[in-house]
């Protein structure tokens, strides 16, 4: 089994379910964790996932992920949109990284259109909802070429 995949999470994401849910969504974080854990499953991949509100903590996260991840799945929540320590952190990760939105950032706010984190992902998922977690494992397992082979098998 490859090391796993890091879910990295930010700011105020401890309180989806009821934070904003016409924006967010109605899933709480755990329900998301146990959606995204079930389907890194399916593809023989495992998942740590974690949310923190302070910048130092996601950086030290990402760098653990330097040796111990396969790949960074990672909703940076309003660091997105400010960390250059973030970005910095993410440059130095040289594996597959996904950037995940539950909302379109896009078409909200102007400062919410520029993220310091697509400067270094390998590839977004924006306004889904929680299904974007579960479409970023299966961009996930593609990249880092895994999946195939068990998901035929449990098929
Ligand atoms: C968010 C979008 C960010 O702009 C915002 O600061 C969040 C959540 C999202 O998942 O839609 O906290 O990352």
């Amino acid at each position: 089994m490859p090391s796993p995949i890091y879910v990295l999470n930010g700011p105020s994401l401890n309180l989806l379910g009821t934070r904003e849910p016409e924006v967010y969504g109605r899933a709480t974080l755990a329900d998301i964790e146990r959606l995204t854990a079930d389907h890194a499953k399916t593809y023989g991949l495992e998942i740590v996932f974690r949310q923190t509100n302070h910048e130092g903590v996601m950086v030290d996260w990402i760098q653990e992920g330097r040796e111990k991840a396969s790949g960074l799945i990672l909703n940076a929540a309003a660091f997105t949109h400010t960390s250059i320590a973030v970005y910095d952190a993410l440059r130095a990760f040289d594996k597959p990284i996904i950037e995940v939105h539950l909302s379109n950032p896009q078409k909200r706010e102007q400062f919410r259109r520029h993220s310091y984190v697509s400067l270094a992902a390998t590839g977004v998922i924006l306004g889904f909802k929680e299904q974007g977690y579960v479409m970023a494992i299966d961009a996930m397992a593609k990249l880092i070429g895994s999946g195939a082979n068990e998901r035929r098998r449990s098929n």
